[in-house]
This record gives structure tokens, sequence and C-alpha cells, in this order.
């Protein structure tokens, strides 16, 4: 079945070796007949979550600050799949994904929870200098848990620090296998 995918990039660099993961798995899962949403989210601007608890998740914009996130909101709602693509950043994931994330709490808070469950599946990109992921992967891990969403692992590409190093490399492989493997 045609899913709707939606794709949370928190590299900075638009080439850079998170951005070649999302390529990569962008180009299976459309080989598969799915539509991709790419938000590359440090061209956004998103502030961080003010901790009101004023949320209201049925509402088109749930949260009282009014930023780019309004983008994002209604896309997660009505879609299958949440890709989390980012750099290793001191061993987690990047602020800006960090913080667009902390902002989705809105959709958890007011009306019913529309962020949990509903199907929904996720994936975890990642590309670092070293290969030290446990602590991000914890994080997601349980990150999924709390969602409920359906976990569809992980590829973290290793040896990678400047633009251009994931070349050629397999994770690239593992990425677009991943997006053509979605059902
Ligand atoms: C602020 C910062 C923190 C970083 N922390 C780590 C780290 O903890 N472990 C690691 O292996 N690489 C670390 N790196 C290297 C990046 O993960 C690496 O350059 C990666 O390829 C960047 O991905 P990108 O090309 O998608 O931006 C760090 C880089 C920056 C700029």
């Amino acid at each position: 079945m045609r899913k709707k995918i939606i794709v949370l990039n928190g590299s900075p660099r638009k080439n850079g070796n998170t951005s070649a993961l999302v390529k990569s798995f962008t180009a299976g899962a459309e080989s598969a007949g799915h539509t991709v949403t790419e938000f590359f989210l440090d061209s956004m601007d998103i502030h961080g979550c003010k901790g009101c608890f004023r949320g209201h998740s049925g509402q088109t914009y749930p949260c009282i600050q009014q930023d780019d996130m309004n983008k994002i909101y209604p896309a997660i709602k009505d879609c299958d799949v949440v890709i989390l693509a980012s750099p290793l950043y001191y061993w987690t994931l990047s602020g800006q994904i960090q913080t667009a994330f902390d902002r989705l709490f809105a959709l958890e808070e007011g009306d019913g929870n529309f962020l949990r469950g509903n199907g929904r599946a996720s994936a975890l990109f990642m590309a670092a200098e070293g290969y030290d992921f446990a602590d991000a992967v914890r994080y997601y891990d349980h990150l999924m848990e709390h969602l409920r969403w359906k976990n569809l692992g992980h590829v973290l590409a290793g040896g990678n620090m400047k633009v251009g190093d994931i070349k050629g490399k397999t994770e690239l492989q593992q990425a677009y296998e991943l997006g053509k493997s979605i059902e």
C-alpha cells in the first residue's frame, strides 16, 4: 500500500552524509510507490518548547508558538511513517531534530493524543565520524516505545566526517533497501 512518509532531517549540511542517507532512502521508498516529504529543519524557523503545557492537539496548529512547526504538525498527523535522520552530535541527535521533536509534544496534549500510536512506523538514520551510536540508539528506541510506533530499525553510518565521505558505502544501500521494504 502507498504510504505517506515524513523525513525529519536534523543535519545542517544539505549535501552532507545524513542527507545522502535520506536521498538513498527516498529513492528506495519512491521505487516502492510511497510518497516522501522531507523537512530540512536547519532551514526552518523552529523555536524551543516553552513547557507551557497549553497545547491543543485537536487544532491544526496545536502549539501556542506560531512558527515553521505549523508546516510539520499537519504532515505528521496525516502520515504513516516518520524517519528521524541526524548526524551524531556529542553522542546524541542534533539540536535541530531534538528541538523539533520536543515541539511535537503539542500533539500529545489537550484534546487527545494525535502523536502516539495510530499505526505509525519509524526508522533512524545517522552519520558520524566515529561509531559510538549507543546513546543515540537507546534514546531513539525509548522514544519509539513511548510513541508506540513500529520501530523499523536503524541505519548507522560511522567513519564519515567530511561532506562526501559516505559516498559508495554500504549504509547508502541499506537506506535504499529500508525505503523499498516499507509496505
Ligand atoms: C557539534 C558536533 C558534534 C559532533 N559529535 C560527534 C560525536 O559525538 N561522535 C562522532 O562520531 N562524530 C561527531 N561529530 C561528527 C559528525 O557526526 C560527522 O561529521 C557527520 O558526518 C556529520 O553529518 P552530516 O554530514 O550529515 O552533517 C560531531 C560534529 C559536530 C559538528
